[in-house]
């Protein structure tokens, strides 16, 4: 399986995605590579000639992605493996952010994710099988000053795949939301930033320090990521959620534990509400 295994990856020339798509290759597997710009993998094409597709696709862009997923079937006839990794920042305060910037990170995180669904979803319904990847991260369940917009685009891409993974697991679908924590990417490079308010310097601001300040150890390693990631796959029960990263678990544990504390210590008056 694993050597004829076909990967539809976004975001496939940088970071994650692109640790993804080098792995695949050096496993035997064939890679539907999509960027906005793909040049800098084309010198991987000289040596993985048959096994490497690329294809320059904006994932915001509908028909682009849907002319992309005809492309990779009529390249290797199926796709069992869709890693809808393509994805950006936006850092400030929530108010901070502008409306434009928020309609922007929507369009590339969420309804770009939407797009890639609905292109490759019919190919695996009707194949019964395959594996979707959903691009998530620790801000899928966990926020702080600074991320609210980024973390919006996250919990969005959660709360459809909850329902997605529970919709195509009778049609031999799996899905999983994978869930880094901080990694070293050009990701924070990429960073669309809001203008700052100064009532915002003692919290967002000092958090955008903070990380700036961060030591390269406390990144994770993207190749340990993909690895990790390449063990879900692998699974024949794979988790529906995959925290990826020290940093990725510490920051989930206490947001879950504080919900399920919200819900306990409230529940007199959740359940109070019914009785009339
Ligand atoms: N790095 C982290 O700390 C971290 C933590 C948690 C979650 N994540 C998530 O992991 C995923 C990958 O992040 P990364 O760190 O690997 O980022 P990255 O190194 O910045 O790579 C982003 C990739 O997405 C592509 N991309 C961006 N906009 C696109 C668009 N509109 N259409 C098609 N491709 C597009 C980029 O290529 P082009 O610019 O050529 O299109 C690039 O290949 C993202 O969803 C991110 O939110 C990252």
């Amino acid at each position: 399986m694993n050597q004829t295994r076909t990967w539809l990856i976004t975001g496939a020339t940088s970071g994650i995605g692109r640790e993804l798509t080098l792995q695949a290759l050096e496993n035997g597997e064939s890679v539907a590579a999509l960027a906005r710009d793909t040049s800098s993998l084309r010198e991987l094409t000289h040596a993985h000639t048959d096994r490497l597709l690329l294809l320059p696709t904006d994932v915001r862009e509908e028909q682009a992605v849907e002319e992309a997923v005809k492309s990779t079937l009529a390249r290797f006839g199926r796709i069992d493996v869709v890693a809808n990794n393509a994805g950006y920042g936006l850092f400030g305060a929530v108010e901070e952010a502008s409306d434009a910037q928020a309609r922007a990170v929507f369009d590339t995180n969420v309804f770009g994710a939407l797009n890639v669904l609905r292109a490759t979803l019919p190919v695996l319904r009707a194949q019964r099988s395959g594996h979707v990847l959903q691009g998530s991260s620790v801000y899928g369940q966990s926020a702080h000053p600074g991320v609210g917009l980024l973390a919006a685009t996250k919990y969005a891409v959660e709360g459809l795949t909850d329902a997605l993974a529970a919709e195509v697991a009778p049609l031999g679908i799996k899905v999983t939301l994978i869930q880094p924590g901080m990694t070293a990417t050009p990701f924070l490079a990429n960073l669309d930033v809001a203008a700052g308010l100064d009532d915002y310097d003692p919290t967002v601001r000092q958090v955008h320090q903070a990380i700036g300040e961060m030591p390269a150890s406390a990144f994770s390693d993207a190749a340990r990521i993909a690895e990790g990631i390449r063990g879900a796959v692998d699974s024949p029960n794979p988790p529906l959620r995959l925290a990826l990263g020290a940093s990725s678990a510490a920051a989930l544990r206490p947001a879950l534990e504080a919900r399920l504390a919200d819900l306990e210590a409230w529940l007199h008056v959740t359940e109070a509400v019914d009785r009339r």
